[in-house]
């Protein structure tokens, strides 16, 4: 897998219009995985490209995400998304441009946002594309900071967590995409201390010189409870747990009364195969009057004018940082999955067609 890590996108605008092929590359799912998923999940597949009809567009896909909640949808059962199905494309958020219009209400040319990835070219109802401006920030960061990932950092932060100025912030998977955010927006909205855990020494220095935190620590050098009770001497007023298990239980030993922790995930135990053992220490959540709000970003959709006018405004004046992890080519996209869950991205893992 090649993996090379960017900072400034290249985005090719006017590209000269062509006719789309007749067949295309999709990823799909192969079968269903019991733990750990493999190589062997995924299939490529070529198939016909169909032309749009009343009400569609054929975009052809340039940037792709991959996401952990992916992992999810590969199990069968229901959630709060249907799963994808065996012998079907995968889905999820792509940016691509419009090469053929149904519906009359798009541009060949223009750049939209859609959630139909894993595949070169995506049949894509009008109602569920929005055109995105490559002037203004790179393709990739509508699927990163200006997209699900930079609005699960605000909302969860700000709406869900209840941020003030006086809270220090613990963050999990802090280097990660959603982390890396939060940290930062954390501190430029007044946070004093702002702390995140992350799985190697190079993520703590990132975190730590490049993106302002106060303290990091690598997760796999110790206990999480001990580090963290280092890192955090006067304790945390706000946990935003990316990661459940160890993580969850070792932020409730060290929230203050009336601590809040906004529930984003539990990346720590997508692959496992039976669910684990919660927190031991569930009481102190009653003794310190603590407060644990799970949420899901797609019922915070009206918050996308904030998140835009706010840290795109911290974006522009270069006070915000967005980091990518970029792997060509869409047959290498299950490998940029399987490498983003083993923790191989700092910042948004994302695949370019
Ligand atoms: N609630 C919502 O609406 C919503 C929306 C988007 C995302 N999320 C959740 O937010 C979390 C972060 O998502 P993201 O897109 O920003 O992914 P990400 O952090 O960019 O990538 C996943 C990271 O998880 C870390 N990780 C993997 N296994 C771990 C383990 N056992 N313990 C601790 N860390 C582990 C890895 O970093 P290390 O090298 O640090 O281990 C990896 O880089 C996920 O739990 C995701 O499901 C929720």
């Amino acid at each position: 897998m090649r993996v090379s890590r960017q900072h400034e996108w290249t985005v090719s605008v006017n590209q000269p219009q062509q006719s789309p092929p007749e067949r295309g590359l999709e990823v799909r799912l192969a079968s269903r995985p019991r733990g750990w998923p493999t190589p062997e999940n995924f299939e490529i597949a070529e198939v016909p490209i169909k032309r749009p009809g009343p009400g569609q567009l054929l975009v052809r896909n340039e940037v792709m995400s991959v996401d952990p909640y992916m992992r999810g949808r590969m199990n069968a059962g229901r959630s709060y998304v249907p799963p994808f199905e065996v012998g079907r494309a995968l889905e999820g958020g792509a940016v691509g441009e419009v090469v053929a219009d149904g519906s009359g209400r798009f541009r060949p040319g223009q750049k939209v946002v859609h959630s139909l990835g894993w595949r070169e070219y995506a049949l894509v109802d009008a109602g569920s594309a929005r055109v995105v401006d490559p002037d203004v920030a790179p393709l990739g960061s509508y699927l990163g900071v200006l997209g699900m990932v930079g609005l699960t950092a605000y909302v969860g932060l700000f709406d869900v967590a209840a941020f003030t100025p006086r809270d220090t912030v613990f963050v999990s998977a802090a280097a990660g995409a959603v982390g890396s955010l939060v940290g930062q927006m954390a501190r430029l909205r007044g946070s004093p201390r702002v702390i995140g855990s992350a799985g190697s020494a190079e993520k703590v220095r990132y975190l730590t010189e490049e993106l302002g935190f106060d303290a990091a620590f690598n997760y796999k050098d110790g206990p999480v409870a001990e580090q963290l009770g280092v890192a955090a001497p006067d304790g945390v007023d706000v946990y935003f747990d990316n990661v459940g298990g160890d993580h969850l239980e070792a932020a409730i030993e060290v929230l203050n009364e009336h601590g809040r922790v906004a529930c984003c995930g539990a990346v720590s135990q997508y692959n496992a195969p039976e669910p684990p053992p919660g927190p031991h220490n569930m009481f102190k959540i009653v003794t310190k009057r603590l407060t644990l709000k799970g949420f899901i970003v797609g019922d915070s959709a009206r918050r996308m004018p904030d998140l835009v006018n706010e840290v795109g405004g911290w974006l522009r004046d270069g006070r915000l940082r967005e980091r990518q992890t970029v792997v060509r080519g869409l047959r290498n996209a299950p490998d940029a999955f399987l490498g983003m869950l083993r923790g191989e991205n700092i910042g948004k893992m994302l695949v370019t067609l």
